[in-house]
């Protein structure tokens, strides 16, 4: 298993060293337009190796995209992140440009690759990816739900005053503060619905919070965060490796799945060999698929700039 990450920044830097942590891919190429960065990210990474147990081999290289041929998977996190204050939606001039080029120049180099989109505003650059590639449906996922349910989870977690591996929660819709929908009624602890442990005060707080996870790490660093993303990004690398067939709510390119049609939002999918093996539908409520709705339409807005 080979897995190219583009971006050496935090979070490809991140994903990386989660990819190799857990051991299951046996290289991983570093690639950033920075001359020497990735090279050096990939270094000091390979310093860990001893330390931390593992053999992937990691290497880096300045924009040579021969040197990720024959890549399994691909994880795209190029581009600039926001500042505090700016929606991710703001990114999309600098980084659709740089999204394209880069998607083009990897399936040059690795027809048969499976496409991780992560870099911002990340339903809509898994839209632009499916179109300036053409590539199947299932072979482009965008990386946005997994990170967002983490979120969740931890929320609901410290509402719950429970350890986190007592919570279940899962967010789909649009990886924006206002279209995530965060699954508060199917939210359990240990199959108990949690709605049995907190108030719907409580709860809507959660929800809250949830949303604008990423919005909260970027006021307090200056910059977006980048251990989640980058640990929820190498978990759907390493279910697609393994061919584990994990559930994991991600922006998928829908062709009339809850009732929507050529757009990138996250809905849960399960993740193997191809990819996106099937689509998991759920039956929604009134409000929520309102939710749905409306957070849709957000993503095409901004697919509309495009
Ligand atoms: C975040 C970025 C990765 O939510 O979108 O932290």
């Amino acid at each position: 298993m080979k897995v190219t990450v583009v971006g050496a920044g935090a979070v490809g830097a991140s994903c990386a060293e989660y990819i190799a942590i857990k051991d299951f891919a046996s290289e991983v190429v570093l690639i950033d337009i920075k001359e020497g960065f990735a090279e050096g990210k990939a270094m000091d990474l390979m310093q860990t190796a001893s330390l931390n147990g593992f053999d992937t081999k990691i290497t880096g290289t300045t924009n040579d995209y021969s040197k990720t041929a024959g890549s399994d998977v691909a994880v795209i996190t190029s581009g600039i992140p926001r500042k505090p204050g700016m929606t991710r939606e703001e990114l999309i001039s600098t980084n659709a440009g740089i999204v394209k080029g880069v998607a083009e120049s990897l399936i040059k180099a690795s027809p048969n690759v499976i496409i991780i989109v992560v870099s911002n505003p990340m339903d809509t650059m898994a839209y632009l990816t499916h179109k300036a590639t053409g590539l199947p449906k299932n072979r482009i996922i965008g990386m946005g739900g997994a990170l967002d349910s983490a979120r969740f989870k931890y929320r609901l977690a410290e509402a719950l005053d429970a350890p986190i591996s007592d919570v279940d929660g899962m967010v789909i819709g649009g990886h924006s503060d206002t279209g995530m929908i965060p699954l508060t009624r199917l939210a359990t602890r240990n199959s108990v619905p949690v709605s049995q442990f907190i108030n719907a005060e409580r709860m809507e707080e959660v929800k809250q919070e949830t949303k604008v996870g990423g919005a909260t790490l970027t006021k307090l660093l200056g910059t977006s965060a980048w251990y989640a993303p980058g640990a929820a990004v190498s978990a759907m690398v390493q279910a697609i490796a393994t061919d584990a067939k994990k559930m994991f709510p991600c922006s998928c390119m829908l062709d009339g799945e809850y009732g929507l049609s050529d757009i990138c939002i996250g809905v849960p999918a399960i993740l193997g060999a191809n990819g996106i093996e099937s689509i998991v539908e759920i039956a929604l409520t009134e409000e929520e698929n309102a939710e749905m709705i409306s957070s849709a339409d957000a993503v095409r807005k901004t697919n509309d700039l495009l």
